[in-house]
């Protein structure tokens, strides 16, 4: 029989990614779309104009994280065999901007998914995206599955709830229901306001002529970064095991801002020197420090291991702006 997934998110870069490797594997594809007022969904753009898959092995639903009727509606008629949670706002920086709506559907919108799974006759297995932010300034370096939360945004604050309500749904109700926290995964689809996409396109438009400077927050900041190809790859395989258990999704190095900086510009072969400036008013309000993860248990129980290194992604993202592949996103560079 052909397995079915419902994915919340899927107009997003890790669900335009999933979407390829569940149809690869496959699978039927629902998913969750929200009403906008134009119909550009760019990630998902080649599978509606391939007829053999739009409409046919990939079905888009219109609901919404806060429309519990609807999104109750859909997956009664879905009945999916397996729900990727992927859906909220995922700006850490615009989380202080808009804590109220950043928690409504990071945080609630996961507990009400979780209500609707547990009603459901047949509860599909459930994967929610949690974050490395949850844990904000850790003691501990680097962080895995049994590392304290403490995070230090209204976002990582959200994804805790909602990570924690995963947890308790298993536990108490016997959902399958997993938590991967996933640490910075990247790609050409990444959205233009997070840092390596801003860099990678600034590098290649200077390169090109259209833009002369980048504007920058704090470039001592450090992440633990992978590409978000080998992210997914980690999601569909924790949803196959005969258990549930949450797992840490990380490549276990750190990198600067900085380190993007010069290994975009170096792709473009330019100086960065005379175009990078600072501004104060682009530093976060806090800052998470150390997140770097331990993916040892995906590794023993998954046999997940990230294949992109640092250097190949942050490449790849920057020949892809300089060969205009990359798609054009709407997002407000921040
Ligand atoms: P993304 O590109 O920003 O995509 C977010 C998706 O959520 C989009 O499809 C968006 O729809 C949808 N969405 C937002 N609010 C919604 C609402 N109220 N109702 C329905 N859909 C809504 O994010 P991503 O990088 O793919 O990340 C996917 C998930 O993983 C997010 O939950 C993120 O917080 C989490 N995560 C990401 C990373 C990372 O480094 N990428 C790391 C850890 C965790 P529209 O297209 O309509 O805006
Ligand atoms: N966005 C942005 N823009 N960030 C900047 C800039 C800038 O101009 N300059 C410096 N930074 C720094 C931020 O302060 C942060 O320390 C770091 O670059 C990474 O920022 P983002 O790319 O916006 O990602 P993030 O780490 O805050 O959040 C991403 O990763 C999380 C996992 O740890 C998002 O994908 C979240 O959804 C995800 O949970």
């Amino acid at each position: 029989m052909t397995p079915s997934a419902f994915i919340t998110g899927i107009t997003g870069q890790d669900g335009s990614y999933l979407t390829e490797l569940l149809l690869d594997h496959g699978y039927q594809v629902h998913g969750l779309v929200r009403r906008t007022s134009t119909l550009s969904r760019s990630r998902l753009d080649r599978f509606y104009r391939d007829p053999s898959i739009y409409g046919q092995r990939l079905f888009l639903h219109y609901a919404d994280l806060d429309d519990s009727t609807t999104l109750r509606r859909v997956l009664m008629k879905v009945t999916p065999d397996e729900i990727y949670h992927l859906a909220g706002q995922s700006h850490v920086g615009l989380s202080f901007e808009m804590p109220e709506s950043t928690c409504e559907m990071t945080a609630m919108g996961t507990l009400r998914l979780l209500e609707i799974i547990r009603d459901l006759p047949k509860a599909p297995r459930l994967y929610h995206a949690s974050s490395s932010e949850v844990f904000g300034q850790p003691d501990q370096m680097p962080q895995d599955e049994q590392t304290p939360f403490a995070p230090v945004n209204p976002y990582g604050v959200a994804k805790a709830f909602a990570t924690r309500m995963v947890g308790v749904y298993r536990k108490t109700f016997g959902l399958f229901a997993c938590n991967g926290i996933m640490f910075n995964h990247e790609s050409p689809r990444r959205g233009e306001n997070f840092v390596t996409r801003k860099i990678c396109r600034a590098a290649a438009a200077i390169k090109l002529g259209r833009q002369t400077e980048l504007v920058l927050g704090d470039t001592l900041a450090q992440r633990d970064w992978g590409h978000a190809r080998d992210y997914v790859r980690g999601m569909w395989l924790a949803l196959q095991p005969e258990t549930p258990d949450d797992y840490v999704f990380a490549t276990g190095q750190l990198h600067s801002v900085q380190e993007v900086v010069e290994i975009a510009f170096a792709t473009v072969k330019l100086d960065w020197r005379p175009h990078v400036k600072q501004d104060p008013r682009l530093f976060r309000p806090s800052e998470p420090a150390r997140l770097v993860g331990c993916a040892a248990k995906a590794k023993t129980l998954l046999n997940w291991e990230p294949q992109t290194s640092f250097v190949q992604l942050i490449v790849e993202m920057t020949e892809a702006e300089l060969a205009d592949k990359a798609p054009p996103d709407r997002s407000r560079p921040s």
